[in-house]
């Protein structure tokens, strides 16, 4: 029997990248998804994607940075599959709109990855857990960032937001263990995704190598940081993240877990 046959899981962000190998990976594993996007055209692609996998899907638009929306999401994801076993706080930016054409981040650089990387899983732990610590368990895994393990130059605002999410995840592991609710966070390195893709453009931009695409940017960024050499994939994080919602990760909690190549060891 798959490991998380039954299971109801919310992914947030699940639309693009990394949320969307999450969804596809905890479906393949046996859980029924809501898949959860500010994009909700997205969010239904990725529902389709998982019902072709044989389970059941509920695309729902919500904002994680408004609280009345994750408030619904989870009325509505309730109300839809009876429970919610799962929740994957994974909607994260790298800055407010247009954040890849500057080279510094500006005050709303620093606010929107505040709101979102941050705020963003409060607000959504805080809908969520109500429901979590009536039925007395569940597990909650958090998308940070090997970013958020030390300070960066250019990217501070989103370094900065990234160590916050991997404290905040501490401090609710704490506050719900003694409902038997986990909270885990994963941290992942390098993945070629539509954030990345800004990433690289960004740099490009700011070190004036223009004559390089976005994807040889990313190679010589890998090159130089990943002793493993190889990029990591949007399954890898959804096979830890599938790990982490299971009964063999019963006795784990309030841990941040390095996907990442071997390009920062703890
Ligand atoms: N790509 C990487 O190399 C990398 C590395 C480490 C961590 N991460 C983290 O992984 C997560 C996913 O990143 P990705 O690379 O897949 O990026 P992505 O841009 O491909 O996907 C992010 C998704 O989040 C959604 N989103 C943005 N703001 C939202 C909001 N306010 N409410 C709900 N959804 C919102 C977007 O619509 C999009 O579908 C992020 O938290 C990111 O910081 C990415």
């Amino acid at each position: 029997m798959p490991e998380l046959d039954d299971r109801i899981a919310v992914v947030t962000g699940a639309g693009s990248g990394i949320g969307r190998g999450i969804a596809l990976v905890l479906a393949e594993r046996g859980a029924g998804l809501v898949v959860s996007d500010i994009d909700l055209a997205a969010a239904e692609t990725v529902a389709g994607e998982v019902r072709s996998l044989g389970r059941r899907a509920v695309a729902i638009e919500a904002d994680v940075t408004d609280r009345s929306s994750t408030g619904a999401l989870a009325s509505a994801a309730v109300r839809e599959f009876g429970r919610v076993d799962i929740l994957v706080n994974n909607a994260g930016v790298g800055g407010a709109a247009g954040w890849w054409e500057r080279t510094s981040p500006s005050p709303e650089d620093w606010e929107a990855t505040y709101d979102v990387n941050v705020i963003g899983i409060v607000n959504t732990t805080l809908a969520f857990q109500g429901h979590l610590k009536e039925r007395r368990s569940g597990r909650i895994v958090n998308i940070a960032s090997a970013a958020g393990r030390r300070g960066t130059g250019g990217f501070a605002h989103y370094s900065a937001s990234k160590a916050a999410a991997i404290n905040v995840s501490q401090g609710f592991a704490l506050q719900l263990a003694p409902f038997d609710i986990n909270v885990n966070c994963i941290c992942p390195g390098l993945l070629w995704t539509p954030l990345w893709e800004k990433i690289a453009e960004r740099d490009r931009i700011k070190s004036g190598e223009t004559e390089l695409t976005g994807r040889q940017v990313f190679e010589e960024r890998l090159a130089q940081s990943t002793p493993l050499g190889r990029e990591q994939t949007p399954e890898d994080v959804g096979r830890l993240a599938a790990f982490l919602a299971s009964a063999r990760s019963k006795n784990i909690t309030g841990q941040s877990i390095n996907l990442n190549g071997g390009s920062y060891m703890n």
